[in-house]
Formats: C-alpha cells, structure tokens, sequence
C-alpha cells in the first residue's frame, strides 16, 4: 500500500524527469472480458483527457462501456480536489455505488486529484471500506496492473505516489471526440498559488518533448481531426524545466505549422505570458482568437495574497497588447470572490478590471479552503452571506457584458466547427465559433466534423443560434 503526503508533494526534489513509454502486459488483454465499465469524471480538461486514457487501458483489458454506472461492473471515479464541493460531489457517488454494492458484486475504484490528498485517502479508508482501488495522478498508467491485482487476488490496491514520477508517453487513448482532441503538453505546476491544491495534486511542472507533442498532433491531423487543445495547468511556463531555450510561443508556432485548423491552449497565468506569444498568436490564422486568462483578483492585496505575481496594472496592459495585436480576440477569465481578507474595496478592484476587460464570459467561485494550502491558514474573515452577495453581483456584471459581446455577432457570418446535435434534440446541430462562442445550428447533418460558414440570426448570453450559408 503506498499512500499520498501532501508535505512530502510539496517537496520539489531536483531529480531529472526521464521519459519512458506505456508497456502493456498482453497477459491482461482479457481480463475484463464479459465485464462492463463506467468512468464519472469531475474537474477540469486534464481530468476529461485522462479518463481518455483510463477508458482506452480498460478497453485494452476487454472490459466494455456501459451505458450508466448503475449497470457496471467496475466504475471509476476521476476526481477533483480544487473545492469543497467537488469533494462532496465525488463523495456523494461513493455512497450510491455502497448501496449498489451491497446487492451486486462490483469493483469501485477512486483516482484524481482527491486519491492525491491523505485526509481523502484516510476518510475513504475508515469510511467507505468498500472501495476497491485508489489510484493517483501519477500513476495513471499503472491502471491495468493495479486492477489485475484486485480481479485475481480479490484484495484493495492502494497505489498513490507524493513524488511525481517520470513521463510516461503513448498511453493508449479513447477520444470522446473524432473532432477536436485534448493534447497534453505538461504535467503539474510550480506557482503555488496560495489557494490552490493543483501544485499539491499533480506535482511539480514537467513538460512533454516538444517533438512527442508535435508527433501527437501531426497524426491527429492525419486521421482527420479538425482541433487540438494544449492542455497544461500553466502552459505559458511550457518547457521552462526542459532547459533546451524553447518555449510556448516555440511550441506554438511549431503545432501551428502542423496544419491542423484549429489550435487553442489553456490554461494561462498572467504572469508567464510573454510579447511573443502574443505575436505567433496574432500571426497564425489556425491559432484561435481565444485567451483564457484566470484574473482571480482585481485587488494588488488580494492578489499578493494568493501569490499570484502580478499586479492589476500590469494585468491590464496585458489585455490591452493582447486586444490591440489579436484582432477580434475573445477573452474569459477564472475569478475567486470572498478570499481570505478580501473587503468591499478589494472586491470593487475586482468589478473595475471586469468593467475594463469586458470578459466574454468567466467561472466565478466562492473561495473554498484546501487544507495543506498556505491560504486555509489564513484567517477567513468574509461571512458566507457576504461572498454570496458578490458573488450575485459579479454573475450578473459577468453576464451583461457576456450579452453584450454577443450582440456584436448579430448578422454576422462566422466559422463554426460543427460537432453535431444540440442538446435541445430536435435536429439542431451545434459547434463552437474560433472564439469559442457556443453556437446552436440549423443546417444539414452532413456538416458534422466540418468547419462552416454560419450566419448568426439570434444571440442569447450564453449562446448564439445561426444556420449554414452554402
Ligand atoms: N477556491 C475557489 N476557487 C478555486 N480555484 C482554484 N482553487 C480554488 C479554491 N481553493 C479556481 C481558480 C482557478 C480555477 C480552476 O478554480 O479560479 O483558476
Ligand atoms: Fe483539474 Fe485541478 Fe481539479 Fe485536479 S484539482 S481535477 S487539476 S481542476
């Protein structure tokens, strides 16, 4: 049994990351024949692609999809840790499938970012026995030996290593998509944000081989796929840690000359985001028009606070490069309300950077405390009703100027890639302009996977409806 210590993750050892390749054991291709498997993921993009990969090991072992978790015989939980309520969330299903395991024998594994955090792993120790395997986020690979051990010799696997290990390339990989697909480009982060379990959950920043990556891409774009996002916590650190004087705008142009249509990266700090990424971004025609720049914070105390190394001013001269030299260029943001000492002052710093950059949309959150973090220390002085009030308030700014960005592609004729029906399922097809505007379609299904020209006829806050010109 190896189990998670968020000390000893925050230890950032100067061992060198070596780069190995996934190995599947062929004596494991069967033995989930005839078993069916249901993965629940939770959290951001980077857990989303590494179900991909869960899913692709599993498949290799001959388990099958299942349709719900209520029909399977192994479900996986992929968690997150970044609040409390995707905690209580992911708790929440761990009591439901005690229940189904009460009248059915199945195998529950746990994996993410939570399997990172001992309280978790203790509380699911003491409290919900029935779990079969934990695993963490850096051990991703060792899935399909790991559950070969639960099936023959019906014991708990406990595997969570603290420090990361090395890069494992090639895992197998089941997209959900045949469109767009999520390419990682880095694993972990050092910013230490103060607030934030992330440097604790995936360990220290190491970056993929640009030219792994570049392969990775250059297939997608053979077997047809229109859209790679860069998936890393800090893509703008990008290869910083390689020590080979070449970085995210490097990496950018070179997935940019692939050919691929459409390129896009997230997620960005403020901090790391330098003139000439700015410029490949404004130079390739394939790099969308699409930044996701976390403010958190509009207040120089707040944001010294939360560790986040960059001052409102230089935060807004940032948007203002990035709007005067990407022409039409979409903005979102993350922010935090109700931090640790944030007062009415701080918190109208915040309302006055999102009156200036007009976000064409943002995540809000409510401050959650993450123990191990240095701000869970800090004295939280901001009743609930408070933070509740701004957040409200922030919401609604955030969806006025959501509106009005919108508004602006009334009549307009834009590219959407189409990747096929809308929610409503009435025939109405759906896709996402180069801006990342969610568009609902009509047009013919023949146009799904394809870029097309969409006039817009109708805008909502948080979508746009349109149909295909010819
Ligand atoms: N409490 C609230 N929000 C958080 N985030 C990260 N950590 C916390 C926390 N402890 C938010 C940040 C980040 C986004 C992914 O989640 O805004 O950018
Ligand atoms: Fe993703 Fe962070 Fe949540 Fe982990 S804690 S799943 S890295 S958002």
């Amino acid at each position: 049994m190896k189990m998670p210590n968020l000390n000893e993750a925050h230890k950032r050892s100067n061992i060198c990351v070596s780069f190995e390749e996934f190995n599947f054991d062929n004596n494991l291709k069967n033995i989930g024949n005839g078993k069916s498997y249901f993965v629940k993921t939770y959290g951001c993009q980077m857990n989303e692609h590494d179900s991909e990969n869960i899913c692709a090991m599993l498949e290799e072992m001959g388990f099958k999809k299942a349709e719900d978790y209520e029909v399977a015989d192994l479900v996986i939980l992929n968690t997150c840790a970044i609040r409390e309520n995707a905690h209580n969330k992911a708790f929440g299903m761990l009591g439901r499938l005690g229940h189904i395991k009460e009248s059915k024998n199945i195998i529950i594994g746990i994996c993410g970012c939570m399997a990172q955090e001992e309280s978790v792993v203790e509380e699911i120790m003491n409290k919900y026995k029935y779990v079969d395997l934990i695993f963490g986020t850096h051990n991703l690979h060792r899935l399909p030996e790991l559950l070969n051990n639960v099936i023959s010799n019906n014991k708990k696997e406990i595997e969570v290593l603290s420090i990361e290990g090395n890069i494992v390339e090639n895992i197998p990989v089941k997209r959900e998509s045949k469109y767009k697909a999520w390419v990682n480009i880095m694993y972990g982060c050092d910013k230490f944000c103060t607030y934030c379990i992330v440097p604790y959950t995936r360990g220290k920043q190491r970056s993929r081989m640009p030219k792994s990556i570049i392969y990775e891409v250059e297939k997608l774009v053979k077997d047809g796929y229109q859209e790679v996002t860069l998936l890393g916590q800090n893509v703008n650190a990008y290869g910083r840690d390689l020590k080979m004087d070449y970085d995210m705008a490097n990496l950018l142009e070179d997935v940019a000359k692939t050919g691929i249509n459409r390129l896009r990266f997230v997620t960005s700090h403020p901090w790391d985001f330098n003139d000439r990424m700015i410029e490949v971004i404004g130079k390739y025609d394939n790099i969308m028009p699409y930044i996701h720049l976390p403010l958190q914070s509009g207040s120089d105390k707040i944001l010294k606070l939360m560790g986040r190394r960059y001052t409102k001013e230089s935060y807004l001269e940032l948007v203002d490069k990035i709007k005067t030299k990407i022409p039409n260029c979409a903005l979102t943001t993350d922010i935090i309300v109700g931090f640790p000492g944030e007062t009415e002052e701080d918190f109208n710093e915040t309302i006055d950077v999102v009156n200036k950059c007009k976000y064409d949309s943002a995540f809000t959150f409510i401050y959650s405390p993450r123990i191990g973090t240095p701000a869970a220390k800090m004295k939280d002085d901001v009743p609930l009703s408070e933070k509740e009030s701004r957040l409200y308030k922030l919401n609604d700014l955030i969806n006025k100027y959501s509106k009005e960005n919108n508004d602006s592609y009334l009549g307009k004729i834009v590219k959407v890639l189409i990747e096929g029906y809308s929610e409503k399922n009435n025939g109405t097809l759906m896709g996402y302009t180069d801006t990342m505007k969610l568009v609902n379609v009509q047009g013919d299904e023949k146009n799904i996977g394809k870029i097309v020209d969409v006039k817009i006829d109708e805008v909502k806050t948080w979508s746009l409806d349109g149909s295909i010109i010819k």
